[in-house]
């Protein structure tokens, strides 16, 4: 439909830049970023290409922020055919938002949790809303273990505020924070897919990309090694992917005709299996009646 239009934040980098070009192709993108000049940059690239697109200022990580942009979306009043929540960070050392809340728990889950109910009532029936999430919150994923991550490690939503997980976690610095929160988005999606069935909400591990920005924090060397060295062998390597390959499939999940919601796709678009914990359905109702527990906490000049 090419009067249609997609939302999505993080379009600035990585697998979200690629995936805003895709879909420019299906209509119009609303670009949801923390940085002017850089969605200035995609929305260039999309208009200079023939598309449309519209840039949205927002820092998912402050509450009030998220607010500001969703009702500026909705006072756009466009045709939303797909909503996409891909922004993400890892950072490898504890921050916190404005709030003192943990930065990963805060950016990965809150703001995209905020920003997601309140777009939610205004969106036609059978609108898709998609989550980026990653398959490092399951403990039984062999090559995220291998990797260092222990999965997610999640005791209470007021916990992962505080940047407290289960013990005995990773030894990667940020790991612990970062598959929780990733955990919490895949639980969002599942509880959610229940409660609202004339929306539908799926999820999508895009696969491991060496090359995008995620790893921002990593030394030079780490960073050059990913870029120039272990980016071009992804295709060759299991659960591995490159951004254009991930935008393709993300674009084709959130733009496809399939019914289907509370679906978890791999990096080829298949139907994958999260960790056990996130798919008990009394786990993650647990995960969203306690994130909204939290937000009720904010006092009204933080909202
Ligand atoms: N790379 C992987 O191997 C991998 C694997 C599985 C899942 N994922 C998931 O894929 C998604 C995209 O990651 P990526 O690898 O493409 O990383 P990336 O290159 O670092 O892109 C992240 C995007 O999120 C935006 N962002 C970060 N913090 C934000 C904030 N506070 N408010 C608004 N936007 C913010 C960034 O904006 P700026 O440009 O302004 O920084 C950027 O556009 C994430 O959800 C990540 O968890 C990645």
């Amino acid at each position: 439909m090419p009067d249609s239009a997609y939302v999505i934040t993080g379009p600035t980098s990585g697998f979200g830049r690629r995936t805003a070009l895709e879909l420019a192709g299906h209509g119009t993108v609303v670009l949801v970023g923390r940085d002017a000049a850089k969605l200035d940059d995609v929305r260039g690239s999309i208009e200079s290409g023939g598309g449309k697109a519209v840039s949205v200022v927002c820092d998912l990580s402050d509450l009030a922020g998220v607010r500001r942009a969703a009702a500026q979306i909705i006072e756009l009043g466009l045709p939303i055919a797909g909503v996409l929540n891909n922004a993400g960070i890892f950072p490898n050392r504890p921050g916190a938002n404005a709030l003192g809340w943990d930065l990963a728990y805060a950016t990965n889950h809150i703001g995209p949790f905020v920003f997601t109910e309140i777009l939610a009532p205004h969106l036609e029936d059978g609108t898709q809303v998609v989550f980026v999430v990653s398959a490092v919150e399951d403990p039984d994923r062999k090559a995220a273990t291998m990797s260092g991550f222990r999965g997610a490690r999640y005791i209470s939503a007021e916990a992962s505020a505080r940047g407290e997980w289960v013990p005995g976690g990773s030894k990667l610095p940020g790991a612990d924070a970062y598959a929780t929160s990733k955990q919490c988005n895949l639980a969002t999606v599942l509880a959610f897919a229940r409660e609202t069935p004339r929306l539908r909400f799926n999820a999508i591990e895009p696969g491991f990309a060496p090359g995008t920005n995620l790893g921002r924090d990593a030394n030079l060397f780490l960073r050059l090694l990913s870029k120039y060295v272990l980016s071009p062998l992804a295709p060759l390597i299991k659960y591995w992917t490159n951004p254009g390959t991930a935008a393709r499939v993300i674009t084709r999940v959130l733009t496809g005709e399939s019914d289907a919601t509370g679906v978890y796709y791999d990096e080829k678009g298949r139907p994958m299996r999260g960790s056990a914990q996130v798919h008990d359905p009394a786990f993650n109702a647990r995960v969203v009646a306690e994130t909204r527990a939290l937000l009720k906490t904010v006092p009204a000049r933080a909202k």
